[in-house]
């Protein structure tokens, strides 16, 4: 008999789901086999998950006949009972994730992939987790690798309101089906987009510029604050992080006091980061706030103050209560602007507030905005004050060939919609104060964890070998991440000593994607 050859595959596949937890997983092993000795084409590819569905259906049909036949034969039956349970759960796969999954038995392994990074790309480029996970598919909270085994992203910021978001995808695609240019030429997208970003944020900060990342946005702030200033010092917070570029690399504590870094230059101050369970001042200080911003008295002549609202990579920090206000009025008495790196904590992330400086109850001179406003696009943007926009508009012209192109307003327009339009912010209040609720009930049966802060879905679980030394657990935070990813949970670290477990989700994280990483978290904890 004659027939396809894709038939053996789908037979041979068709049996080993059977009874496997992760039957399409199982699939895709299988078909990854065939490949490597015989290559699939298009069709076979396309072709083989139904003929798998068929095979099973055709097994049902000749035993219950066979059966009827020779009912005394057990042998006729022995896969019925396998086939009763998975056929159905095979049957209620999303199709194109089926797809996806197959196909990307063509593609190359992860080894293959990360060996051909290694041929072209600079070295000092990190890959996350001992053994690097290979993405082919986003949606939502969650992220699919190339056999289809679906990994929870806890640590993601960027695709803010979930990725691949279906109204974001179409506002770009769209847009840039149809025109995509500069600022140079009107469009009203731009005036739109301006405006209803400035609609979120208080007064006097009234005027946008717009870039094409965090980097750049911190970059053009601080040529803001010092053309307004007439000044170059600036002041930062220890283990801060603001970007990639010469100068912000300067202003970073995280990079030039770090590996390969300087040390800092002449015309940056760090301050201490006010982190009230590690630091000099701590929970139970009411005055811990005003106490640490007093170190900002001791500089001269700044241009600007600069620090994330809630130090994300300083280690999931919740600034004391009038941190923020007392060190604002030290430096606008001293001269200086203030500005608010919110690139990880804007748009509702902290739940309780649309920007972390809200819940300070401060007002920024200038607020830095990146990472979530694109939602993966790259976008960047400065909003501030139309005095300080009058002193940079010294002659010089600003310009950026991307930022603020039509695509990238049509995107960022449509994040904003949907953040608004999906309540996103008061999502994650209410999912941020739960987990909270569940990791510090963990955290009283876990010595490990000492201390469990954050406010929203920006929430940190600082490790420790000793809750009075407060000795670092950096070897415990690293080893438990991975061991959170080979369970396909996707967190990271951060803090000076790596030692804060960073959960910091895409905002349609919900509840019982908190209560999966609590209880994870709880068994890897206790099988340490
Ligand atoms: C607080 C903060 N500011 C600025 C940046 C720089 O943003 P980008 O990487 O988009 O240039 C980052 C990036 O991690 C950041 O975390």
């Amino acid at each position: 008999m004659h027939s396809f050859a894709i038939a053996d595959l789908a037979i041979a596949t068709a049996y080993a789901t059977l009874g496997k937890a992760e039957p399409l997983e199982a699939a895709v092993h299988v078909a990854r086999g065939y490949q490597r000795v015989k290559a699939l084409d298009e069709d076979e590819l396309a072709s083989l998950f139904g003929l798998v569905l068929l095979r099973l259906c055709a097994s049902v049909c000749v035993a219950a006949r066979q059966q009827k036949q020779r009912p005394d034969d057990p042998y006729l039956s022995i896969s019925q009972q396998p086939i009763r349970e998975t056929l159905p759960r095979l049957a209620a796969l999303d199709p194109s994730r089926v797809e996806a999954a197959l196909r990307a038995v063509r593609a190359p392994t992860p080894e293959e992939t990360l060996s051909a990074r290694r041929r072209v790309i600079g070295p000092n480029l990190s890959v996350a987790y001992r053994a690097p996970v290979k993405i082919v598919r986003g949606w939502m909270q969650y992220l699919y690798d190339g056999s289809g085994r679906r990994y929870l992203d806890a640590y993601n910021n960027v695709p803010h309101v979930g990725h691949s978001h279906p109204r974001v995808v179409r506002a770009g695609t769209d847009q840039m089906r149809l025109l995509n240019t500069n600022t140079r030429y009107l469009h009203d997208l731009l005036g739109q987009f301006g405006e209803r970003l400035t609609a979120t944020l208080p007064d006097p900060l009234r005027v946008c510029y717009f870039v094409n990342s965090g980097s750049e946005a911190n970059e053009l702030a601080l040529r803001l604050a010092r053309a307004h200033t007439g000044r170059r010092d600036v002041v930062v917070l220890d283990a801060a992080y603001h970007g990639n570029t010469s100068t912000l690399i300067d202003i970073s504590p995280y990079k030039f006091n770090g590996p390969g870094g300087e040390g800092a230059a002449p015309w940056v101050h760090v301050l201490p980061l006010p982190d009230i369970y590690r630091g000099k001042y701590r929970r139970g200080d009411p005055r811990a706030g005003e106490k640490y911003a007093e170190f900002a008295r001791q500089v001269r002549n700044p241009a600007a103050f600069i620090a994330e609202s809630a130090p994300s990579v300083g280690g999931q920090i919740i600034l004391p209560d009038r941190y923020l206000a007392s060190v604002y009025a030290i430096v606008r008495a001293a001269g200086g602007v203030c500005i608010a790196d919110e690139v990880q904590t804007a748009y509702g992330r902290m739940g309780t507030h649309f920007y972390a400086f809200e819940a300070q109850n401060v007002v920024p001179d200038i607020v830095v905005l990146g990472k979530p406003i694109g939602n993966g696009y790259p976008l960047g943007a400065v909003v501030t004050t139309r005095e300080i926009a009058a002193s940079f508009d010294n002659g010089m012209e600003f310009f950026s060939t991307f930022g603020g192109s039509t695509v990238s307003c049509a995107v960022g327009l449509a994040v904003l919609q949907v953040v608004q339009d999906e309540r996103l912010q008061e999502h994650a209040r209410q999912t941020g104060e739960r987990l909270l609720e569940r990791l510090r009930a963990l955290q009283a049966v876990h010595p490990l964890m000492g201390d469990v802060r954050g406010s929203g879905l920006f929430l940190g679980v600082e490790l420790v070998k000793d809750r009075s030394s407060l000795e670092p657990a950096t070897e415990e935070a690293r080893e438990i991440v991975n061991r959170l990813r080979d369970r396909a949970i996707l967190l990271g670290t951060d803090g000076p000593f790596a030692n804060v477990l960073k959960i910091r989700p895409p905002m349609p994280f919900s509840d019982d994607d908190g209560e999966h990483v609590a209880s994870a978290l709880d068994e890897v904890l206790a099988g340490l």
